[in-house]
């Protein structure tokens, strides 16, 4: 018992954190009819609409008190909850944010979704102060680390997820009835998650540069100052940071590594990562870039060199940081040049460029063995594009979109710039569905986001009906996306293509921040005619959805393989009751 009070004892140190910035003028979604409006405004109006209702689904997701943070709650349908999480170790873990269309807190997707976050921010805060957003990025990120924060309460231990996911599936309602209990579990030296501590420290990192507006990033000589100086905030900063140094040397120092769902189990296999070496390797070379020492980035570079990480061809998600680590490696050179070059491990921009262009090029030459082209213009990856297409795709568009200015060549940047532009256009509307897939954006909109708050339904038997409208607007949110025949079903039970989550949403802030920077005219849903996207017939035969009965693959190929016997029975019983017409002909057609 006496570790319980330890924990307990350390959560009172944890400073109340409420000091955030207050937005002026305040935001709210206008509704889906506003989408069809070209803009003429500087800033453009839908791209600021964009960045706003990204952000606001990030407060619908959220779990807690909802009027802890400076603006209070937003969202009016939401309510209070989980508000006895962290209970069964004497901890405080309520706040933080629900993972996707349910209700169990994941820590592995949250610090993914901070650290995309913040990374876009260090480059492209100029976007959110356009777009008066600041603000609520603050109220976001915070959330968001305040949390992780609690989650985090001695150097080893860090909570993992709050909830089962086993009781969570069986439920589906509001936030007023969510089922108890509902069980934390954490990692530590004993049990230990070196790609839950890793990620973790590499998102409070880039946090910490955040609110330390005046470090330096700058990627090309024109750079702006790279975050919003009005997020400048020393005591935050320091916080942040203190969180990534310990668990990145617990991380690194822990023996043997593990993944965290090889030491917890099925428990928490909603996000089982497959691997630590990345995360560890992205964890390392985040803190070289924000403190500037060279051990960090000595820990990167061998990291690199000897888990093999070159040249791989991964996608970018929650599971895999691979071409985030190459994007990665090529900034520090051109940012932090100085860096380790007593040991002769200068940053080397040459070999970082090549590792990089490598990787891109191979999806734009169709040399990725896993990826394509959809017809309708979608980078599809087979196998991670199966279960929510349009998450790894616009992860893509993101890196090629901050990679481009920094390319070996002109030829370079333009076709990255282009191919980025053109993911972006197809989650925008630019896609044979003519679906925009913004929850709330435009009325081709998706209708039914797989939520189980936003739906108002209590009836898990009759998801997709039950209620036959969705309660609530879910603004903001990105669904799963089409197949990979680009046909989309606005089905509210098909989590596959209409779950929500807030991974699948890391990208969009950034994205639109990027276009607001650069001055960009309207996004393509504003030409998409309102009432052309429509439901298509037939099933969609996904993994929520299966067709033939919910066959699994081994019941599938057992069939296949019954009827390739009984084909070729058939074709043998012809044969030999033909068999002399057979001969004739084959002697007749062997003369000729
Ligand atoms: C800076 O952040 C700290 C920690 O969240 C907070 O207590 C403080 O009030 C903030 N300061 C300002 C000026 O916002
Ligand atoms: C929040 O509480 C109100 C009042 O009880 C309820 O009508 C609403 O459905 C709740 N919201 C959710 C998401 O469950
Ligand atoms: C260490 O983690 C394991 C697995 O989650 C847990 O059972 C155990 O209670 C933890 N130990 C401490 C001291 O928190
Ligand atoms: C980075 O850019 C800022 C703003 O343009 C500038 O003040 C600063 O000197 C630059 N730093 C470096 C190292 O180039
Ligand atoms: C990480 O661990 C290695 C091996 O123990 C050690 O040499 C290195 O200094 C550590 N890195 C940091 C930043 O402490
Ligand atoms: C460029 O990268 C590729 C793939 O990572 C590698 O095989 C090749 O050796 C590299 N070439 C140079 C000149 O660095
Ligand atoms: C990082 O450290 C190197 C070597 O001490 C120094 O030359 C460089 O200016 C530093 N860069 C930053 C951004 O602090
Ligand atoms: C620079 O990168 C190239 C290509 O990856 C590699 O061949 C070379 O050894 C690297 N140089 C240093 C000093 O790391
Ligand atoms: C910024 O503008 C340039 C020039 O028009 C374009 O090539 C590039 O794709 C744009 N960048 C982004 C992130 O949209």
């Amino acid at each position: 018992m006496s570790h319980l009070l330890i924990l307990f004892s350390l959560s009172l140190c944890i400073p109340s954190i409420t000091a955030q910035l207050t937005p002026s003028p305040t935001y709210t979604p206008p509704t889906a009819s506003a989408g069809l409006a070209s803009s003429t405004a500087t800033p453009n109006t839908q791209w600021s609409n964009i960045l706003g209702n990204s952000l606001y689904f990030y407060d619908a997701q959220r779990s807690g008190r909802l009027n802890e943070g400076a603006y209070g709650n937003r969202v009016e349908w939401r309510n209070d909850s989980a508000l006895q999480d962290g209970e069964d170790y004497g901890l405080d873990l309520t706040g933080g944010f629900y993972d996707a269309g349910d209700y169990i807190k994941a820590t592995f997707p949250l610090t993914f979704t901070l650290f995309a976050l913040a990374w876009g921010a260090l480059t492209h805060g100029e976007g959110y102060d356009q777009a008066q957003q600041t603000a609520y990025l603050d109220g976001t990120l915070r959330w968001g680390y305040d949390w992780l924060i609690k989650a985090h309460p001695s150097d080893d231990v860090l909570f993992v997820q709050v909830g089962s996911g086993d009781v969570d599936n069986a439920y589906w309602g509001g936030d007023e009835n969510i089922p108890t209990p509902r069980p934390a579990y954490p990692v530590n030296s004993s049990s230990p998650g070196t790609d839950a501590w890793s990620s973790a420290a590499a998102a409070f990192a880039l946090g910490s540069m955040l609110y330390t507006p005046s470090i330096s990033y700058n990627l090309t000589s024109s750079s702006s100052p790279p975050t919003s100086p009005s997020l400048e905030n020393s005591t935050y900063s320091s916080l942040l940071l203190s969180h990534a140094r310990s668990l990145y040397d617990v991380a690194n120092s822990t023996s043997p590594k593990s993944t965290y769902y090889e030491s917890l189990g099925e428990e928490v296999s909603a996000y089982a990562s497959s691997n630590w070496q990345d995360d560890y390797v992205l964890s390392a070379l985040s803190l070289a870039i924000a403190t500037n020492q060279s051990d960090y980035y000595l820990d990167a570079y061998n990291g690199y060199v000897s888990y093999a990480l070159s040249g791989l061809k991964e996608v970018w998600n929650w599971d895999s940081a691979i071409p985030a680590i190459y994007v990665m490696f090529s900034e520090v050179a051109i940012t932090r040049p100085g860096l380790a070059p007593e040991v002769g491990l200068d940053t080397n921009l040459t070999g970082w460029r090549n590792e990089t262009e490598a990787y891109f090029d191979s999806i734009l030459d169709g040399n990725f063995k896993r990826s394509y082209l959809t017809k309708g213009g979608l980078l599809y990856f087979d196998g991670d594009s199966d279960e929510a297409s349009l998450n790894p795709a616009m992860a893509i568009a993101m890196l090629m979109f901050r990679y481009a200015p920094i390319a070996s060549s002109q030829e370079k940047t333009d076709q990255y710039n282009a191919f980025a532009h053109g993911q972006l256009e197809y989650m925008l509307g630019n896609n044979p569905m003519n679906a925009v897939y913004l929850v709330g954006s435009h009325p081709n909109s998706p209708q039914n986001p797989h939520s189980a708050p936003a739906s108002g339904g209590t009836d898990i038997l009759h998801i997709r009906n039950s209620p036959p409208t969705e309660a609530h607007v879910l603004y903001g949110a990105m669904v799963g996306g089409p197949l990979d025949n680009d046909r989309f079903w606005d089905w509210r039970d098909d989590w596959v293509q209409t779950e929500i989550a807030l991974d699948y949403n890391a990208m969009i802030p950034t994205l639109a921040a990027m276009q607001l920077v650069n001055q960009t005219s309207d996004p393509y849903y504003v030409q998409v005619q309102a009432g052309t996207y429509s439901i298509p017939s037939g099933q969609p035969c996904d993994a929520a959805l299966p067709c033939g009965g919910g066959l699994s693959k081994g019941a599938k190929a057992g069939i296949a393989i019954g009827v390739i016997f009984g084909v070729l029975f058939i074709l043998a019983g012809i044969f030999y009751w033909k068999r002399k017409q057979i001969a004739r002909w084959w002697r007749k057609g062997y003369r000729r």
